[in-house]
């Protein structure tokens, strides 16, 4: 732990300041996009910005338009004079909180869609979703201008997309995946985990037992659709109350793979997502 403090900006006047005031120094610039409520994770992805920058500049901005009506934006948990805290003692040097006027200016008209990988897995259930993600992060990295962006490998659709709209709109910036920080049981660290009580806490760690399972058990040959039939009635029998949907999909393009032993060099990974009461909790793992 050190004492160092993160300066906080608001506007993306502001913002580039101090950011053109790093450049002249010479020092590259390492994203991290943020919602706030931040976790270990989040800590692990701003140390690898600053593994490969000098200057590591963190956002925190719920965006509303990746939270469809009903959702949870009101409740999303909030902290950021804690998150602050926590960035500057993990080496960040700048926290831009933009308001939403800041990041969708009045009369503001323009969208990013990365089509189809953004319609499916979670796109299917929550439509809206990618599309609000995409948006964002571009504003963002229009405000930043990052060399470096560093996004947790937790959120794998999404880190995908993002780096698919890097590679087709030509940011330049190169996107690097951050690893999944667990709690010892193997739950997913999340911010939306304070959501579940101690009993359904207690039950959550199975969604990653059972991917657990079933990437060990397409290792050793056993058919992918047999695996995810596996997984889907272990991560039922252990409490979750709705599966959304456990497939094993190219981690390229996010389609399912066809069914039968995994073919030697195909990439695989498994995704999840399931409902514990009335949280919706997601999780992956490479095969
Ligand atoms: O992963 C998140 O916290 C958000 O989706 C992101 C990338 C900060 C965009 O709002």
């Amino acid at each position: 732990m050190n004492n160092r403090q993160a300066k906080i900006v608001r506007t993306r006047a502001d913002l580039q300041a101090a950011i053109a005031a790093e450049r002249k120094k010479g020092r590259r610039i390492g994203f991290v996009p943020t919602m706030g409520a931040l976790h270990d994770g989040h800590i692990s992805l701003v140390k690898k910005a600053g593994e490969k920058c000098e200057c590591v500049v963190a956002s925190i901005f719920v965006n509303p338009t990746q939270f469809a009506p009903g959702e949870d934006l009101d409740r999303y948990p909030r902290n950021e004079e804690g998150d602050v805290a926590r960035l500057g003692e993990a080496g960040c040097n700048l926290v831009y909180c933009p308001s939403v006027e800041e990041m969708y200016p009045q009369g503001s008209l323009t969208n990013v869609r990365v089509e189809e990988m953004s319609d499916l897995l979670d796109g299917i259930y929550r439509p809206h979703f990618f599309y609000g993600v995409a948006t964002v992060v571009a504003r963002l990295f229009i405000h930043v201008k990052p060399d470096v962006a560093v996004f947790g490998e937790k959120d794998f659709q999404q880190l995908q997309i993002i780096r698919r709209m890097v590679r087709d709109l030509g940011f330049g910036i190169e996107v690097i995946g951050g690893e999944t920080w667990r709690d010892r049981d193997g739950l997913a660290q999340s911010s939306r985990n304070v959501y579940l009580s101690e009993e359904e806490r207690s039950r959550a760690s199975a969604m990653f037992a059972a991917l657990h399972r079933a990437a060990c058990r397409i290792r050793i040959g056993v058919p992918v659709e047999e695996a995810m039939k596996e997984a889907r009635g272990h991560i039922l029998a252990a409490g979750f109350s709705k599966l959304d949907y456990v497939s094993a999909v190219d981690p390229l393009n996010l389609q399912d793979l066809p069914d039968g032993p995994l073919v030697e060099g195909q990439g695989c990974r498994l995704l999840a997502a399931a409902w514990m009461g009335s949280t919706r909790l997601i999780d992956n793992l490479g095969v």
